[in-house]
């Protein structure tokens, strides 16, 4: 299938000399969300910019559902809405007129029932007389994503989207990015929020030092992750796992000295009370356990850290 959006060895060097973003290759499906995770600094806004044609591209391609972003770069645009990272408002506008701005840069016809809908599902309706200095912060936030989504646009980038807001919004949120997902809108969103990345995205990059280091399907890598592991320090060494163990996921370790039992730790049963029993019963003594586990967290930081 083809990807909505190809990024295709991309570089970008600022004016300053500071090289933002290396030989970045990225092609993100339609339909899917995509959580791009990274430390600050790491070039998620450099290259969500680019794609959405705010910032040059270096060198490089990027095509947005199969058009050029500098070949056609309205073509291109037209298909993304953008949530940017810092709130930029015109204070003064109306949260209607706003709204209704922002489709029209887009060449597209006014479409007021389609406008009013997109407000009442994000709790705006009431609000769309009001101007933009009277609302809180988590309203701004929600007319940002208003505008993002005023031209019906079919790629949505949700920059730091939950940055500063409440824990009840942030859910809300979540809920509305599922929304239009089963609307068959893509969805790319960065954020410092592992647990969110966890709940939301259906794939997970990981990008440190402007190179993109993981891309990996969430599922499989919580299954990675999921796993925890137990080890069994014996008394005695074995030579091989003994048959009566053989039903058990068992690795024998440091010369027949520890046994590594590996059960998924999202699973209520571990059966770890089982093959404790099992042990003994196998006259198999061991003198010590340990537990060893790895979240996306750790994972995240560890990768982070390894920085060059
Ligand atoms: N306009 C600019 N001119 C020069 N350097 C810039 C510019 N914008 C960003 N940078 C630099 O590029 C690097 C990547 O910045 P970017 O904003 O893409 O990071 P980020 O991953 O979005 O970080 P954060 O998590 O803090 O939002 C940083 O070192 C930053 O200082
Ligand atoms: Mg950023």
């Amino acid at each position: 299938m083809q990807p909505v959006i190809s990024v295709q060895n991309l570089n970008k060097t600022y004016a300053s000399g500071h090289p933002a973003l290396k030989n970045i290759n990225l092609q993100i499906h339609k339909g899917e969300i995509f959580a791009l995770l990274g430390p600050n600094g790491a070039g998620k806004t450099t290259l969500i910019s680019i794609i959405c044609g705010i910032v040059n591209i270096g060198d490089g391609q990027v095509l947005v559902g199969a058009k050029d972003i500098r070949a056609d770069y309205r073509a291109a645009r037209s298909q993304i809405g953008l949530v940017p990272q810092e709130l930029v408002n015109d204070v003064f506008e109306t949260v209607w007129a706003t709204v209704q701005f922002s489709r029209g840069l887009f060449g597209k016809k006014p479409n007021p029932a389609y406008l009013e809908q997109l407000l009442r599902d994000l709790s705006l309706w009431d609000k769309r007389d009001a101007k933009l200095f009277e609302l809180s912060g988590g309203m701004k936030r929600r007319v940002m994503i208003a505008k993002a989504l005023s031209h019906e646009p079919s790629i949505l980038f949700l920059d730091e989207p939950t940055a500063g807001v409440d824990v009840e919004l942030r859910r809300d949120m979540w809920e509305m990015v599922r929304r239009l997902r089963e609307r068959g809108v893509t969805i790319i969103l960065t954020t410092h929020y592992i647990e969110e990345a966890e709940e939301m995205a259906d794939r997970i990059g990981v990008i440190r030092n402007g190179e993109i280091i993981l891309i990996e399907d969430k599922t499989t890598l919580m299954r990675k992750l999921g796993k925890k592991q137990l080890i069994v320090q014996l008394k005695q060494p074995l030579s091989a796992v003994p048959g009566a163990l053989a039903g058990y996921p068992l690795e024998l370790v440091d010369d027949g000295h520890a046994l590594v039992f590996t059960f998924d730790a999202q699973r209520e049963h571990t059966g770890i009370a089982e093959l404790l029993k099992d042990l003994d019963r196998n006259a198999i003594d061991f003198k010590d356990l340990q537990s060893s586990q790895s979240s996306l967290e750790d994972i995240f930081v560890s990768l982070v850290r390894a920085s060059a």
